[in-house]
């Protein structure tokens, strides 16, 4: 059984994903966290993005693995858990714009369908539900006010020690959503047949029992 749940930055998939996956007692991927892995391994080894070849090489030489463990998706490099790294900002950036060169997608979407293998998967990302797997079994799409996604991302930040103001949040997804939306290899957006849920003013919890009862009620 495969479930998508795509939707913008901040729109709350992860959270979700992550509690769904509790309460199914099956894995869940977090997609982003691989994009931003690429991003975070450009930037440490000062690769040059804009060279199609660096891009290449770099991915070949990549050494980041990505794992699941219960209801954790874990993405490590030399044996140790990235974490902190992955989220600064200037990682989401880059990670942003990594998404848009082909080759990184072929290569993620290829590990991604390889994660899918191994048995039944919650999958979060942009384009789940649309291109990677458009044969899933169950498709969400979250979408939330921007307000309340940035909102929620300085909190999220916040609790990972990391400080950044409202303003500067909100035009750093605003500027993401727009490169997101308008990449022309698997743009955000929802898939035909993706149940779209309204995250503005619910929990986490009942967005988890929106997906439940939707699920049960498709077969
Ligand atoms: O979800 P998160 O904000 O961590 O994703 C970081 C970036 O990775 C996104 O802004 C998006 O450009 C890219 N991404 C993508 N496709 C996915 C997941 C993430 O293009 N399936």
């Amino acid at each position: 059984m495969i479930i998508t749940i795509d939707g913008p930055a901040g729109s709350g998939k992860s959270t979700v994903a992550r509690k769904l996956s509790e309460r199914l007692g099956i894995p869940y991927i977090e997609t982003g966290a691989m994009y931003r892995a690429v991003a975070w391994w450009c930037k440490k080894n000062n690769i040059d993005i804009e060279k199609r070849e660096n891009i290449i090489n770099a991915l070949s030489n990549m050494n980041v693995r990505f794992l699941t463990a219960g209801a954790s998706f874990i993405v490590m490099h030399d044996g140790v858990p990235l974490n902190d790294e992955l989220y600064n900002p200037e990682v989401g950036d880059l990670a942003s714009r990594i998404a848009q060169i082909p080759e990184v997608r072929k290569f993620l979407t290829y590990r991604q369908r390889t994660l899918a293998s191994y048995g039944s998967c919650i999958f979060e990302g942009r384009d789940m539900g649309t291109v990677v797997f458009p044969e899933a079994d169950y498709k969400f799409y979250l979408v939330t006010s921007l307000e309340e996604r940035a909102k929620r991302r300085v909190r999220q930040l916040e609790e990972k020690g990391i400080k950044v103001s409202f303003e500067e949040t909100l035009e750093s997804i605003k500027k993401r959503d727009y490169q997101d939306e308008n990449r022309e290899i698997a743009p955000l957006k929802p898939a035909p047949d993706a149940t779209i849920i309204d995250t503005t003013n619910i929990s986490a919890d009942e967005v988890v029992e929106t997906i439940l009862t939707s699920m049960s009620g498709a077969h």
